[in-house]
């Protein structure tokens, strides 16, 4: 039977979701948004380029709940996205209220779903999707890690000159200035980057990779990243639907790995057909650790802001 994945959100993000899983044929697609005509409006242009892009996924899009029950994926995209200035915590408030509506609504109609959490700030918005669906923790999870390490293998790529398709990297952590992107598990065809770059480029590249989100932001001026972020989100969407047992950076609900507990962070997880099937708790020297339990201290405070809004 064919996958249906319901995206909500239908803006910069959440279309371009759905276009990148009806192109791969992966599933139908729902788009939701609560813009009117919006959703309806981008759904039936993609489903309309269908013929020409040669694929048989159904696009559809709405603005109520009926039309995404029994979906395999919930993919969030809903939301505001960061402005100029603004910081990624600047959003909590905000997107708190618009994360717990659309959740309940999405759990109500796909009990039995996996929601991918893309809206900002990351790491606390899969907290509030947790607690309002009442799903097990293989069930939620966030995006971010993927995008991160995406962008920390680009620049691994423009350094060396070597194909992206060469490049391995891992970066935890929070989706946050404090994110920890780990050179030493960050590869060029097997070869750890700490043997190919000094020092002071490696420090560079990290530094920008931490700067990912703001560097395109400050380009746009309008928005913020939205191709990449939506390539992530559909290579975790794909490796479940298709049960490949990926093993990817993605934001999961700790409970004692990595000495950290009951909070969502950046971990490399396997991603198959239950959602998280297991979290993968690679060693890390001294210094590692601090950087993660640093960004996971910050992740706690943003946590903590959530319950004085509730
Ligand atoms: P956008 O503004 O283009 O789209 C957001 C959409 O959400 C809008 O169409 C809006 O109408 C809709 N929306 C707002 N409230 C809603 C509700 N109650 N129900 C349904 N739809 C609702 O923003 P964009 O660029 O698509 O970003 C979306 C979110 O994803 C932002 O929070 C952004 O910060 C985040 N993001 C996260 C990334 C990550 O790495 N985790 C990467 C890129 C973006
Ligand atoms: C990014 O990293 C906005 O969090 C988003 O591009």
């Amino acid at each position: 039977m064919k996958k249906k994945v319901t995206v909500i959100g239908a803006g910069n993000v959440g279309a371009t979701v759905a276009q990148r899983l009806a192109e791969k044929e992966l599933c139908d697609v729902v788009l939701i948004d609560i813009a009117e005509g919006l959703p309806q409006g981008k759904a039936l242009d993609l489903y309309e380029a269908s013929p020409i892009e040669c694929h048989d996924a159904k696009v559809e899009g709405c603005n109520s709940y009926d039309a995404s029950a029994g979906s395999d994926i919930i993919i969030i995209t809903a939301g505001i996205p960061r402005k100029p200035g603004m910081s990624r915590d600047d959003l909590l408030k905000t997107n708190m209220s618009i994360m717990k509506h659309v959740t309940s609504q999405a759990a109500k109609y796909s009990p039995d779903s996996i929601l991918i959490i893309v809206s900002n700030p990351l790491d606390a918005m899969c907290h509030v999707a947790f607690e309002t669906s009442g799903f097990p923790k293989n069930r939620v999870m966030g995006m971010a890690g993927v995008l991160d390490s995406a962008r920390f293998r680009t620049f691994i790529s423009m350094e060396l000159n070597v194909s992206v398709e060469s490049t391995h990297a891992f970066v935890l952590g929070g989706h946050g200035d404090t994110m920890v992107p780990l050179p030493r598990y960050s590869t060029v065809a097997g070869i750890p980057i700490t043997e190919l770059l000094p020092q002071e480029k490696i420090d560079a590249l990290v530094t920008r990779t931490r700067n990912g989100g703001a560097e395109i932001v400050n380009l746009l001026k309008t928005g913020s990243a939205f191709y990449a972020p939506a390539s992530a989100a559909v290579e975790m969407a794909e490796s479940i639907l298709k049960d490949k047992k990926k093993i990817l950076p993605c934001a999961a609900y700790l409970e004692g790995e990595y000495g950290i507990d009951n909070l969502f962070i950046g971990v490399p997880v396997k991603l198959g057909e239950k959602g998280i099937e297991d979290i993968i708790e690679i060693n890390l020297t001294a210094s590692e650790k601090t950087a993660l339990a640093k960004s996971a201290d910050s992740v706690k405070e943003l946590v903590a802001e959530l319950k004085k809004f509730a």
